[in-house]
């Protein structure tokens, strides 16, 4: 059986070589501390899964959930937004349920896109906003994000074309990988340029419950005329624990939002029902969960840069995720020193080139693991002598 062109095309996950390279270390019986992955470690509050637990013994929730999924799911994102970044959405026509932010990454640019077309993608970036290019058969442009410009893309540097064809532009942040976060300011240039230029936003919110020294990450949507040219997508994944669950919604742009419902129609019949009403549970529930949450992550950035900093490795302390972007040591690539510190150290980091070209000379590091052992992973990696 021959796979069609559209399987064939998409891009390799980078990652999966490194998972394997970590297995095999692990299955020699070596003691490695994985730093490499974004996989949250923390257990779902309790009331979210208590939440599940009950409604999932509920006949109620073994039918088919509605196309485009559960209204009281829907209410309460709505309301949610509203509690926690002060942005009005109608519930019925400016939210749409996902099954985790995943799925409306891949699938906007099918929405809105025809083939051919070019979006904007961050680089270095998030490797899945490729596979959405590939399956839509669509161009994308990579836009920089440098040290220099605290991790934002200077759209000074976007050529006149690139502008004017752009349908599509893609931001995260809290950033994936950098650990950078946006401002007010830079959200409202982002705006201006998308009216200029009728470019369709998306903001990838993932991280939007993680930052640190008391600076709450700012919401895409709180900025005016957001609305009018773009959505957020905000997914349960990072903020509740709950990544194995595969909840999310996308808010914003009703346009945007009709489209999303319309191919999800014919994809999906929206997600089980008792894990929409969690998810409604984690919403409209008490947010002190997610505050100790962003207060854990936030004392392991401190250990671990400060152990950092012990072993003379310098890097910038992020501002919000849960994710360290360090410069690899001289003389090595973002790999070579990946594969250098899981030989040598049994630590494992993520390669930076493979969230894009600007990612080389970098690496990933999650703050995954409790904080003696990013500590320890620190010691490994002084006691090799190279910085
Ligand atoms: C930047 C970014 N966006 C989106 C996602 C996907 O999240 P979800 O679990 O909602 O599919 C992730 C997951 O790691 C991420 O890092």
């Amino acid at each position: 059986m021959e796979f069609s062109n559209r399987i064939k095309q998409l891009p390799k996950q980078f990652f999966a070589s490194l998972v394997i390279k970590v297995q095999t270390a692990m299955a020699e019986g070596r003691d490695i501390i994985n730093l490499g992955q974004g996989n949250p470690d923390q257990p779902t509050p309790g009331h979210i899964v208590q939440a599940l637990q009950e409604h999932a013994a509920d006949p109620a929730t073994h039918k088919y959930s509605p196309f485009r999924g559960l209204a009281e799911l829907k209410q309460a994102a709505a309301e949610f937004y509203w509690n926690t970044y002060g942005v009005r959405l109608d519930p019925e026509t400016e939210i749409a349920v996902l099954a985790g932010s995943k799925t409306a990454l891949v699938e906007l640019p099918l929405i809105l896109m025809d083939e051919g077309d070019l979006m904007l993608l961050p680089d270095p970036g998030y490797p899945d906003y490729l596979s959405g290019a590939s399956l839509a058969n669509v161009r994308f442009d990579t836009m920089l994000l440098s040290a220099e410009n605290n991790y934002l893309p200077d759209y000074s540097l976007l050529t006149e074309q690139q502008k004017d064809e752009a349908k599509l532009l893609y931001l995260n942040y809290p950033n994936n990988p950098t650990g950078a976060t946006a401002t007010k300011a830079f959200f409202e240039e982002t705006v201006q340029l998308a009216n200029q230029h009728k470019i369709g936003i998306v903001h990838d919110f993932a991280y939007s419950a993680l930052g640190f020294d008391g600076e709450k990450p700012v919401s895409y949507l709180q900025t005016e005329g957001a609305k009018e040219v773009g959505v957020e997508l905000y997914t349960l994944s990072k903020t509740f624990n709950m990544a194995g669950w595969r909840i999310g919604f996308a808010a914003g742009n009703a346009q945007i939002i009709e489209g999303i419902n319309s191919l999800q129609d014919h994809l999906y019949v929206s997600v089980f029902p008792a894990v929409q009403r969690a998810a409604e549970a984690a919403l409209a529930g008490d947010q002190a969960c997610v505050a100790e949450l962003s207060a854990l992550y936030e004392r392991r950035r401190n250990t671990f840069m400060s152990a950092c900093s012990k072993i003379g490795w310098k890097g910038e302390a992020p501002a919000g995720s849960f994710f360290a972007w360090m410069p690899v040591a001289a003389g090595f690539t973002s790999e070579s020193f990946a594969d250098y510190l899981l030989e040598k150290a049994n630590v494992a980091v993520a390669p930076g080139n493979g969230f894009g070209e600007f990612g080389e000379g970098y690496v990933r590091i999650g703050l995954l693991v409790d904080e003696p052992r990013l500590e320890e992973a620190a010691e490994r990696i002084g006691r090799l002598g190279i910085f």
